[in-house]
């Protein structure tokens, strides 16, 4: 059977990419080396897949460009996805900050894009690894396992290097080099932060330790929650301010962000003059990071033994505790690979390559990346949608 489009990629904007050109009567082959379809989709959101965000908007992206994304973005919305999901009867939920999950399952979603492909006559090959890609007159050839194909557009969707256990791989940012196109250098994005040395053994038995803080790195901060880890810290905050972070910056840390710690602590130390710092603190805090701040730093005597300008020292650390991270944990727990294809040699409407026609690139395997909550699902949507289109 003849092919139009061959997708390298069976992710999240492969899919999508194939839904919507088939739809337009393209004959749409997606190859794919995993053994099944959407795997990350599958453990996406805890088994739940946060599909998109009700708040996208192209600040929630890093790119070298931060305009890139506003086109695809703006032409595919969060509610476009939301339709399809209602279509398909799939129930879903806000969990917060406009970030839709399913009830029950990712399987459902990717119930949903496989239904929707085999409406719209897309095949998919699993376990088919793609050996080869060369550029000819009228379109591509592509080496595989199972032979060599050929289609008169290519499109790029084998996504990032994160969870290598799950098929990622290098091959995108290859081929496109191979093209001509520059990628930007890649790193671990939304990771667990490590510490190290005397950094680690001081939270080192704090682990499992969980609390509300703001993480901030340079102008960047994020509201949520903090979780000490056996190497470092995780949760959704450090999450987060991870795509941010640079080698070698320093971390800090609002321990209290819901409260004016440097009026709190003089109204306690009226109230209740014979408590201990530590005590006193664990109102606020998990107990056992009271009791760790305390001996690290602010001494733990009866609350009558501390001077004002002491408690509003102590105050000020609290909502800017440094923490120096020394890595990340990288590709192996990663949610994201920041960097990628260079967004310049990209058509920001279509994906299309500026320098080999008929090849496009689409989803994470482009540099552009999103906050934590929805954003990378809907900018998989968007690219690919943007791709179908015109492919
Ligand atoms: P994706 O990685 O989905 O797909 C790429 C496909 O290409 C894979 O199927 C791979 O097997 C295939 N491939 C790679 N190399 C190949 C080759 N050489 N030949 C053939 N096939 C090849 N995002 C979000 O918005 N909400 C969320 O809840 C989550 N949760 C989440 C949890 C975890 C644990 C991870 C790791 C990631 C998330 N994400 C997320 C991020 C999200 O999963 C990610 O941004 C998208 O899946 C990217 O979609 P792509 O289609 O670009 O790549």
């Amino acid at each position: 059977m003849k092919t139009d489009v061959l997708i390298i990629g069976a992710g999240a904007a492969g899919l999508m990419c194939a839904i919507t050109a088939g739809q337009r009567g393209r004959r749409v082959l997606v190859l794919d080396h995993a053994n099944k379809p959407g795997k990350k989709i599958l453990m996406s959101g805890g088994g739940r897949c946060n599909f998109t965000n009700l708040g996208v908007t192209p600040a929630n992206y890093l790119s070298a460009n931060p305009h890139f994304a506003k086109s695809a973005l703006a032409r595919y919305a969060p509610a476009d996805f939301v339709a399809l999901v209602e279509k398909h009867r799939i129930a879903y939920h806000e969990k917060e900050l406009g970030q839709l999950f399913c009830d029950d399952s990712s399987k459902q979603i990717v119930r949903m894009l496989l239904d929707e492909c085999a409406a719209a006559g897309v095949r998919i090959e699993t376990g088919c690894a793609v050996e080869r890609v060369r550029h000819r007159e009228g379109g591509f050839s592509v080496a595989t396992g199972r032979g060599e194909l050929h289609a008169g557009a290519l499109v790029v969707a084998s996504g990032g290097l994160s969870i290598p256990s799950m098929g990622a791989t290098g091959f995108g940012y290859e081929l496109a080099r191979q093209f001509g196109h520059e990628v930007r250098p890649t790193r671990a994005g939304l990771v667990p932060l490590t510490l190290s040395g005397k950094h680690q053994e001081r939270y080192a038995d704090l682990a499992g330790v969980a609390l509300p803080a703001e993480a901030r790195s340079g102008r960047q901060s994020f509201r949520s929650g903090l979780l000490f880890t056996h190497r470092g810290v995780s949760g959704p905050a450090i999450l987060q301010i991870s795509s941010y972070w640079q080698p070698g910056e320093e971390l800090r840390l609002d321990l209290l962000p819901d409260r004016d710690a440097a009026a709190w602590l003089p109204a306690q130390r009226t109230a209740r003059p014979a408590a201990e710092l530590k005590t006193v603190l664990a109102d606020l805090l998990p107990k056992r990071l009271a009791q760790r701040l305390c001996e690290l730093d602010f001494g733990n005597r009866p609350m009558r033994q501390y001077r004002e300008p002491e408690l509003s020292t102590i105050g000020a650390r609290l909502h800017d505790w440094p923490l120096v991270a020394s890595g990340t944990e990288g590709y192996r727990t990663a949610e994201v690979t920041l960097g990628g294809v260079d967004t310049d040699g990209l058509s920001s409407s279509t994906m299309q390559s500026k320098l080999v026609p008929g090849l496009y690139f689409i989803g994470e395997v482009v540099d552009v990346t999103g906050w934590l909550g929805g954003y990378n699902f809907q900018w998989a949507w968007a690219s690919g949608h943007a791709a179908g289109e015109v492919v």
